[in-house]
């Protein structure tokens, strides 16, 4: 049991975080700026506390900009004052849209590097050097090596990519400033999909999806007339791209087993570890299994390649296995049926 600050707690990945968190008896401090997500969604997550009798009372929510560093200093100080301490920091803040990235680059090291950077010296000031970092395989440079490891080379091709590399040196250089003092974990996530099994948290990206498994579920209710899927001529078993998709759940289940083992070992430390299923989908493959698991049909259309786009990549999670003691539990069923089960209901979002 820990007080854990979670920076971008409303998002996606946050969300999911915030409620394992508190099932497993943590208490939460949410920092976000709403930014590309809606402070209902906390409605959501008390209600699935109520329906598993869990305590929603241990979380505390903030709006705040992880750029105004006087805020971020007053949810620690306040933290202070209340007698709750925090322990260790989640930092999910960040935007995540390699197109905008292209687009506006100074905003993403703005606020993907700068806002880091804040943050680092708050928790320094406070004295809090326990810190997992959403890190993501988009930092990997292309390779013909599969799985993907972490040894593999670090070489991003768009701005987004090259903020969370840039990040992950500043992390290294900030751990071997005081080696003896804190533990950082960049998680290096591939494809994460899907949505808590109540169907009542889930995915809600602002403005029009560019990923797959949210446009396929767009397709599914009718907002998206087809999938265009981006070329049917890739080197891979059917001609579609191959990913590597990671159910939510299993996804956050990560971030818990990696703080854990940061408050219970004895040295501090800095890894780097993928986050995957472990293996490769196609964009066909999804779409069957998606088909399957709802019992409805994807209209769907071939394009052209995206720009930017590879055949294929996923992860090797031997280290996650090792080192955390992790495992992914949930199919790619599973992520159809449970993310299908959010969307469905939830057509507008929160
Ligand atoms: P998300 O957009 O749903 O969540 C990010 C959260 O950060 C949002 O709630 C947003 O409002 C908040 N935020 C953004 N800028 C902020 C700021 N300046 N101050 C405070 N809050 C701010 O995205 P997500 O999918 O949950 O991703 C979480 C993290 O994981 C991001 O850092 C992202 O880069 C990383 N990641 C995501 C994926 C993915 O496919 N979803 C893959 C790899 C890495
Ligand atoms: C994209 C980003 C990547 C980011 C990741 C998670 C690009 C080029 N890459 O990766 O940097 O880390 O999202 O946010 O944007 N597809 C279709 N039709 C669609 C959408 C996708 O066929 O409408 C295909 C893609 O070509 C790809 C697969 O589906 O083969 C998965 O695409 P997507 O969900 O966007 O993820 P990534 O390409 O892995």
């Amino acid at each position: 049991m820990a007080i854990i600050l979670v920076t971008g707690g409303a998002g996606f990945i946050g969300s999911h975080a915030c409620l394992r968190l508190l099932e497993t008896g943590n208490e939460i401090i949410s920092l976000d700026s709403y930014v590309n997500s809606s402070k209902n969604v906390f409605k959501a997550i008390n209600k699935i506390c109520e329906l598993k009798g869990i305590n929603h009372e241990l979380i505390k929510i903030y709006e705040c900009d992880i750029l105004d560093k006087k805020s971020v200093e007053d949810i620690f100080q306040n933290s202070i004052n209340n007698n709750k301490e925090i322990q260790g920091v989640i930092h999910f803040a960040g935007l995540k849209s390699v197109k905008e990235s292209e687009a506006n680059p100074h905003k993403y090291w703005e606020v993907n590097f700068g806002g880091t950077l804040n943050l680092l010296k708050v928790m320094k000031n406070f004295n809090c050097r326990k810190l997992v970092f959403s890190s993501s395989a988009t930092i990997y440079g292309e390779t013909n090596k599969f799985p993907i490891a972490e040894d593999s080379q670090i070489k991003p091709i768009n701005p987004y990519g090259k903020t969370k590399a840039a990040v992950e040196q500043l992390l290294l250089d900030i751990y071997n400033s005081e080696p003896n003092k804190w533990s950082i974990t960049n998680l290096r996530y591939f494809n994460p999909v899907g949505s808590h099994h109540s169907g009542l948290i889930g995915e809600d990206p602002k403005g029009v999806p560019n990923n797959l498994f949210p446009i396929i579920c767009k397709v599914a209710n009718g907002e998206i007339e087809k999938l265009e899927i981006y070329g049917c001529d890739w080197p891979t078993i059917d001609g579609t791209g191959i990913r590597d998709y990671i159910h939510i759940e299993d996804l956050v289940e990560g971030h818990k087993k990696a703080l854990e083992l940061m408050f219970s070992e004895k040295k501090t430390s800095y890894r780097c570890i993928n986050l995957g299923c472990g293996h490769g989908v196609s964009v066909l493959e999804m779409v069957k299994t998606f088909e399957k698991a709802n019992n409805c049909r994807i209209k769907k259309v071939f394009e052209p390649r995206r720009e930017g786009d590879v055949a294929k990549t996923y992860a090797d999670i031997s280290l996650a296995k090792k080192i955390l003691g992790w495992k992914p539990k949930r199919s790619l069923y599973d992520v159809c049926k449970d993310g299908w089960k959010w969307a469905k209901t939830n057509p507008n979002g929160y």
